[in-house]
């Protein structure tokens, strides 16, 4: 499938919901999901399915699976899944509006509501096209100086550093001559003199005093926005006397640091035929990747990871490695955009570099390819690093406890910053897996520390968010897979497909009760409402409502998770099925509580608090809950209606 590369930009505006239900609705009646994939993935025929290699990981043994019924795809390998407007978004590394766009120009609809363009905005847009085409031009003339007289210092660095030709031109690189006019009198007839100003590449020196280059005696590398268009730069010294290392373009129009990944565009087809994203701090790692073939790299702009760039990794690939500096891989734990990867359930993991070596260093140093690639594929969980990191050397099982405990309260802060989703989710799973590691029998204590923490402000309290995917043991996906998991997919997908069962079960149906990090957030947006509960009827919405929801719903994570259980083969769903699901969900949150409980009791009894009014709540509480639980497994658990009269 060829689609639009050059799609309006914002489509759709800042509204969040810029198209009727109805048109999206439209569009996916009118794109046929399996002719769709089926232009870009070989897909053969596997009963009422269709099923191709994976086009989101690399895969030898097909587990994509396409289906025509359910007009949706699914992958059992990534877990990548989906609409036909998921498929796209995924596939081109677009948002939802932008997405939907394309598929409405591929079937040749009319985009509804084409809202006419204030004065203002045409004059931004206006300005926008003039500082790309200034940037594109600039990038020229840089390139051309690069291969001009002047440029053989440049080149000779670039030898030195062991870029080879086809890496400098796949990256555009180029060179900006020692002269304070020199890019001004090269773009002189083609544009009025204020728009160099304003795409950063010259300075004013005072009113009424002229202006200067601000790029001069630089190797220099072209930055690109995600559609590959020139909008800034990175000049880099020659020598380390010449200024600062690196001069970069300031912030303009077309340019936003924090809302760029260098080399994106570039890297994008071997992030979706890897599944993952390397991302590395420089601009020079970046390129050095790239020419050993590591060409799923991406680099910072010399920033700490912000949300919107933490944004865009998720929207292009599942796991995130970072291939820092072992030191900054430490520090950058804490930095806010891998909080945000975290809360929003992206794996991140980390490859440390050797001890002081940053990527392209790594890469160029004996067997450095290899020693990378290696370094890539032992990435672990950020938690597990930060464990290591600082376990070192030691042998856990000689530590003293005070020294254990030490280490266990370095991890505190990081913990505390993992969002805790009612005492459920990921900072638990992180929480044992620390205790674990070092040792402790209980998970406890350290959890009372992050608790602390987190209290006194340190971390991320009551936000409204959770992990859908905790990471857990290395990236497989656990085997064996607990009742409860079966019983909470059986009940959402049952909703999914039925606007009666839907309605139903609406009233029964908590956030609590749902272990699974991607279940509560998909519970979450069914409570939200809006999502038709009645099938049929005289508005002649047939449509199931997790099909319904796939219209509206923008969230990938949510997507994936509702194509997941359309895609599900289910059980025929009587009322008895249904109230089993709900019992052995139930029961799992019983048993999960009463086992904190106990953690309690203990933990109060070792404070010497047997007797306090705290202990025998507790007791209390977990006397009930036992009764309860005991109720339950011998088959009552009845206080839960049943679903409907079915
Ligand atoms: P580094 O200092 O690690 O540089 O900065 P580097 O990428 O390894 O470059 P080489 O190998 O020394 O040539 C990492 C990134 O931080 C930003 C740049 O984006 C750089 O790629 N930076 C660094 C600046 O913007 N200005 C500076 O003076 C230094
Ligand atoms: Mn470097």
């Amino acid at each position: 499938m060829e689609t639009e590369q050059s799609l309006p930009r914002d489509v759709g505006g800042a509204a969040g919901r810029p198209f009727p239900r109805s048109f999206v609705q439209e569009l996916r009646r009118r794109v046929d999901i399996v002719d769709l994939i089926g232009a870009v993935v070989a897909l053969r025929p596997a009963g009422r399915e269709f099923v191709g290699l994976c086009p989101f990981h690399e895969e030898r043994t097909p587990s994509f699976h396409v289906s025509r019924d359910k007009q949706v795809f699914h992958c059992h390998g990534c877990h990548a899944g989906g609409d036909v407007v998921t498929f796209v978004m995924r596939r081109q590394a677009l948002g939802f509006a932008e997405a939907v766009v394309a598929l409405a120009v591929q079937v040749g609809m009319t985009l509804p509501d084409p809202r006419p363009l204030s004065a203002e905005q045409r004059r931004r847009l206006g300005l926008q096209e003039e500082l790309y085409a200034v940037c594109a031009a600039a990038a020229d003339y840089f390139k051309d100086s690069l291969l001009q007289a002047q440029g053989s210092d440049a080149i000779a660095y670039l030898r030195r550093r062991g870029v080879d030709g086809p890496t400098a031109e796949r990256f555009g690189l180029g060179f900006a001559p020692a002269d304070w006019e020199g890019l001004g009198r090269a773009l002189a007839t083609k544009f009025p003199p204020e728009r160099l100003l304003q795409a950063g590449l010259r300075r004013e020196r005072g009113p009424g005093r002229g202006a200067y280059d601000y790029f001069r005696g630089r190797l220099m590398f072209p930055i690109w926005d995600e559609r590959g268009r020139v909008v800034a730069f990175g000049g880099r010294a020659l020598a380390a006397t010449d200024g600062p290392k690196y001069l970069n373009s300031p912030e303009t129009p077309i340019f936003r640091k924090r809302q760029t990944l260098y080399a994106l565009h570039l890297a994008r087809p071997a992030i979706e035929r890897a599944g993952r994203v390397v991302v590395v701090e420089g601009y020079m790692d970046a390129l050095t990747c790239h020419q050993f073939r590591f060409d799923h790299a991406v680099a910072l702009l010399g920033t700490a990871l912000s949300d919107a760039q933490a944004g865009m990794l998720m929207r292009c690939a599942e796991l995130i490695v970072l291939a820092f500096d072992a030191d900054l891989a430490g520090g950058v734990a804490t930095e806010r955009g891998l909080a945000v990867l975290q809360e929003r359930g992206a794996q991140v993991a980390v490859a440390p570099m050797p001890a002081g070596a940053d990527p392209d260093e790594a890469l160029r140093a004996e067997d450095g390819p290899r020693v990378f690639g290696a370094a890539l594929d032992a990435a672990v969980p950020l938690i597990h690093y930060l464990v290591r990191r600082a376990i070192g050397e030691a042998n856990v099982a000689r530590m003293a406890p005070e020294q254990r405990w030490r280490l266990a309260e370095q991890m505190v802060p990081f913990l505390a910053r993992v969002p805790s989703v009612m005492g459920r989710g990921t900072r638990q799973e992180y929480i044992e897996h620390v205790a674990r590691a070092l040792g402790f029998r209980e998970p406890y204590d350290l959890a009372r520390a992050v608790e602390r923490h987190a209290e006194k402000g340190g971390g991320h309290r009551n936000r409204n968010t959770w992990n859908p995917t905790p990471v857990g043991e290395g990236f497989g996906r656990s085997a064996v897979r607990p009742a409860w998991d079966a019983a909470e997919e059986t009940i959402l997908a049952v909703c999914l497909r039925s606007g009666e069962w839907l309605r139903q079960l609406l009233p029964e149906l908590s956030i609590h009760d749902f272990r699974g990090a991607s279940h509560k957030a998909l519970v979450a947006r069914l409570l939200q409402g809006g999502v038709p509960v009645t099938d049929g009827g005289a508005a002649g919405g047939a449509e199931a409502p997790g099909s319904a929801l796939l219209n509206e719903e923008e969230d990938p994570q949510i997507r994936s998770t509702i194509a997941r259980l359309l895609a599900l083969e289910l059980p025929e769903a009587t009322a008895a099925v249904l109230r089993q699901c709900l019992a052995t969900m139930r029961r799992a949150r019983l048993q999960e509580d009463a086992g904190t409980l106990r953690a309690e009791q203990r933990r109060l009894a070792a404070e010497g608090l047997d007797r306090s009014a705290e202990m025998l709540a507790v007791t209390r509480r977990l006397f009930e809950l036992t009764t309860e639980l005991a109720r339950s497994v011998r088959g009552g658990g009845d206080e839960h209606r049943p679903p409907g009269g079915g």
